[in-house]
């Protein structure tokens, strides 16, 4: 049984991580969709919340399973069995950090790799950040997200409304 392990914020889940994990179901017997803290991020959703809408957006991918950890990276995969930690690389931007995570991770243990996928050329300006972004000033994110994100980043952000954040936009459209 070959195990990845897709980890990430998931702040909230979009169709770029998506991707990332589909394509990984195809190729490993198990994918597990690890929701991580990151230290460096303030995020706007909980842990519940953002497991809730991964396992929503994922419940076609019969071999995936949802999941999080307040740990280490490399103890959870140690711990699961995990074969390879799967990152998407989006840009040349995204390299450094990502090098230096997987690096330090092999000094951890010789029996987990680090496995790159390129995001497709369509996802690779998407981020969870920008997403939030869009959705706060009232944009359609619907292209970007799974529809379970869309509607609960809607929900989040109704009560300021689009025209009220957007003054120039009833002129623009
Ligand atoms: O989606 P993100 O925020 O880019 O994912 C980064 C994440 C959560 C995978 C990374 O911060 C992480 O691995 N966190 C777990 C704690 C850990 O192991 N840190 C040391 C990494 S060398």
């Amino acid at each position: 049984m070959r195990i990845a392990l897709c980890p990430g914020s998931f702040d909230p889940i979009t169709n770029g991580h998506l991707d990332i994990i589909e394509r990984a179901a195809h190729i490993f017997d198990q994918v597990l969709v690890t929701v991580f803290y990151n230290t460096t991020k303030d995020p706007m959703f909980t842990v519940d919340e953002r497991m809730a809408l991964a396992r929503e957006a994922t419940k076609n991918i019969p071999n995936v399973q949802v999941d999080s950890c307040q740990g280490l990276l490399i103890d959870y995969a140690r711990a699961r069995g995990v074969n390879a930690v799967i990152k998407g690389l989006r840009a040349v931007s995204d390299f450094e950090y990502e090098f230096q995570m997987a690096q330090m991770n092999k000094q951890f243990s010789e029996h987990v790799e680090t496995l790159f996928m390129m995001t497709r050329p369509q996802h690779s300006y998407l981020s969870s950040s920008i997403v939030k972004e869009l959705a706060r000033f009232g944009a359609d994110i619907t292209p970007l997200v799974p529809a379970v994100v869309a509607g609960k980043l809607t929900a989040k952000f109704k009560e300021n409304s689009e025209l009220a954040r957007r003054p120039y936009a009833a002129k623009e459209e």
